[in-house]
């Protein structure tokens, strides 16, 4: 059988796209439809990829329901979800795509055209097979080669359809403030199920994550596909069991309150969708997306780097920023083994609280007198980088910016501009306000020697407005303004290629493939409770690398949640300290001096080794998180547990990904396992007592 990455049948109009252990095929039926034909394990032959057979349906109006489209146009008998809807100028509103040609653009690259013949609305779809990942990214272009413009009123991704007549449990992340990333399972019944966001940002509450499987693949094992969107705005992921029992999940740009006008000669691309396919288990499809993420998505050149351990002064401080306060406890941390001094909110214009300051970026005079440079010049004399704050998509209504430019929100005329936490957002699809960010953070960047770029975003969208635009066009202001927010961050980074960027919304408000492209870290949720994190910090690591998941030591609950026990947990991640050291004692700074040093010596295991989630929280007191690098020699393990049932002996936790052949040295003694004793025997989590915490090395040695 021919071994190319992509496989084109020409005589057929067939394509199969390999990947390491999955196949995905799709082709012009009979009809001369693109239909989708396969996905799942690779097959041994060319002719094994068949299309399902659904001449003997009778009811013409339902074939639509039957055939999985590859990409559905609405547009004659069509009434499950469309990839594109559109409306052309003389108000038809029926869209026929007919195959037009396809294009290998690169060995891993298959691009095939679509055209409405009579409107010359041309759709490509790109198909980018990233092999070793097991995983296709699908996105969309669409060009307008009529006369008329078009108003697209849906615009999705990618369909993927899954094998049919079988029932699927549809696994995603629902959330809120402080309680982000929460797995949820339930079983696909006929209709649709949707998840979304309608808030301008990828929000808490949803995530654009999902898996399918069976109702039978676990961790380790069985079949799941799974996908994630690059996109921060309104999105939305809708999962459809046809009256047919066809399964697909539909992805791509939310079709609430959005329409987009594609001017004659314009060409529009609908962000991309990237899927994988396992038989690995609910892990191996993280572990697909992990390492997608590491090699693919994350930004050069901080993506092959290790991320420093963070000192972030908002627990510690809050608003109450100034030289000398945090002067002391940088150099508290620095005496850790920080390696990074964040200060957060409170440093700029009148910022006391949440009330004003937003929109006014320059030092707070009171605070700092003499601008920001002496504390940064003392925090780097300590050896540590620096890093700082910034909101800039926002604005309080109590700012000298906003006095200035009132019509630089999003906002209706005649109606009341709702505020949250004091504030109104931006109107990033505005260029005069892009450039207003550009500059004030490319004048901040260039004026001082910070190394980190906090970005935080602290409010959806309410009234979506944009007065200076004819109400037809207004509600592309969904779409412009994540374009607007994308092309500053490109264009700094570009800029201070040098500069660390996090991405943060209230917490875990935005992660995704999107701002991953251009964040290099993601703050998980302003909660810190260690207890509470291990739920959120799982539920990250479904969809996100570890490696992006910054993790937060705080004061909170010290009686119950001891500090290494805090500690513990937060080394699961990227680790961040976020306590207010003057107030810890020499025992306290001890232990966390040792904590540090040893998440400095096992954190390449953690950021960009392989994740094995061991022991769920969900099902019970004892969490398990292990960690293997690629090469297998070096593996690190977490058990934390919480309460605790009446459970003696301590039960045998079952290690995964070593090397079965190798011989383990544990911890340092003089204990040596062989790989397949610790996953087939396992080691046993003695934790002695309630909220107690453990970590566990592995070395292989030398053979
Ligand atoms: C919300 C973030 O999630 C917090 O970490 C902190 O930066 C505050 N904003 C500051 O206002």
């Amino acid at each position: 059988m021919d071994s190319s990455i992509i496989q084109c049948l020409s005589d057929r109009k067939f394509w199969i796209l390999n990947t390491r252990e999955a196949a995905y095929a799709f082709g012009l039926n009979e009809q001369k439809e693109l239909e989708h034909a396969y996905w799942g394990e690779r097959l041994p032959y060319e002719s094994d990829y068949q299309f399902r057979d659904v001449e003997r349906i009778g009811a013409p109006e339902t074939r639509n329901d039957a055939v999985n489209n590859e990409y559905p146009a609405w547009g004659g008998p069509m009434f499950s979800e469309p990839c594109l809807k559109v409306c052309f100028a003389d108000g038809v509103r029926d869209l026929s795509l007919e195959y037009a040609g396809y294009e290998l653009l690169a060995p891993n690259k298959l691009m095939i055209s679509l055209r409405d013949p009579h409107y010359n609305l041309v759709v490509r779809l790109h198909y980018v097979v990233h092999y070793d990942f097991d995983l296709i990214e699908r996105y969309a272009e669409i060009s307008n080669d009529g006369a008329d413009t078009v108003r697209i009123d849906s615009a999705q991704s990618a369909v993927w359809s899954v094998p049919g007549d079988h029932q699927y449990r549809f696994t995603h992340l629902a959330g809120k403030w402080a309680g982000e990333t929460q797995l949820r399972q339930s079983i696909l019944d006929s209709g649709r199920k949707v998840i979304e966001s309608r808030r301008g940002m990828t929000s808490l509450q949803a995530n654009p994550w999902f898996a399918l499987d069976r109702g039978l693949a676990t961790e380790d094992e069985g079949k799941v596909w799974f996908g994630a969107l690059a996109w921060s705005g309104n999105w939305k992921i809708t999962a459809e069991v046809t009256p047919w029992n066809q399964v697909r999940i539909t992805g791509g740009l939310n079709d609430f309150d959005f329409t987009f006008q594609l001017a004659a000669g314009n060409t529009f691309k609908v962000p991309s969708f990237t899927a994988g396919f396992t038989t690995h288990g609910f892990g191996g499809a993280s572990r697909n997306m992990h390492r997608y993420q590491q090699a693919v998505i994350l930004p050069k050149p901080h993506a092959s780097s290790l991320r420093k351990v963070l000192y972030n002064s908002w627990y510690a401080t809050h608003f109450d920023v100034n030289e000398e306060g945090q002067c002391r406890l940088a150099e508290r941390a620095a005496a850790l083994g920080v390696e990074l001094f964040v200060m957060d909110d409170g440093w700029f214009g009148k910022r006391k609280d949440d009330r004003a300051g937003l929109g006014d970026w320059y030092p707070a005079p009171d605070k700092f007198p003499n601008g920001l440079n002496p504390l940064i010049e003392r925090v780097k004399s300590t050896g540590m980088e620096f890093g700082i704050w910034v909101e800039p998509e926002m604005v309080n209504p109590d700012s000298d910016l906003y006095r200035a430019h009132p019509d630089w929100v999003l906002h209706f005329p005649n109606r009341s501009r709702s505020e949250m936490r004091s504030q109104l957002v931006l109107n990033l699809a505005r260029s005069d306000v892009q450039e207003f960010i550009y500059s004030f953070m490319h004048k901040l960047l260039e004026e001082h020697r910070i190394d980190y770029i906090k970005w935080d975003m602290n409010r959806p969208f309410t009234e979506p407005g944009w007065p200076e635009l004819p109400p037809f066009q207004q509600q592309e202001v969904w779409l412009r303004y994540v374009e607007g927010l994308y092309a500053i961050l490109d264009r700094l980074r570009n800029a201070f290629p040098k500069v660390v960027f996090e991405s943060c919304a209230s917490g875990g408000g935005r992660v995704d493939n999107g701002i991953l492209q251009r964040t290099d870290l993601a703050w998980a949720s302003d909660n810190t409770n260690a207890v509470d994190r291990l739920a959120i910090q799982e539920g990250y690591s479904y969809a996100y690398t570890p490696g992006t998941m910054s993790c937060w030591v705080t004061d909170g609950w010290p009686d119950l949640l001891s500090l290494p026990y805090r500690f513990h947990i937060s080394m699961m991640g990227v680790l961040g300290i976020g306590a207010n050291l003057n107030e810890w004692n020499e025992e306290e700074m001890e232990v966390a001096r040792q904590m540090i040093a040893t998440y400095k010596d096992i954190r390449h295991i953690v950021q960009k080794g392989l994740q094995y989630r061991l022991n769920s929280p969900r099902e019970g007191p004892l969490t398990a998180v292990q960690y293997v690098t690629e090469d297998k020699r070096e593996s690190v393990v977490f058990f934390s547990v919480t309460h605790r049932e009446h459970v003696s002996p301590w039960p045998n936790v079952y290690l995964r990904g070593l090397n079965p052949a190798a011989a383990y040295r544990v911890d340092g003694s003089k204990r040596v396992l062989s790989g397949q004793c610790l996953m087939s025997n396992g080691i046993q989590a003695d934790l002695g007592r309630f909220y107690a915490s453990k970590l566990v090395r592995l070395q292989a040695q030398a053979q």
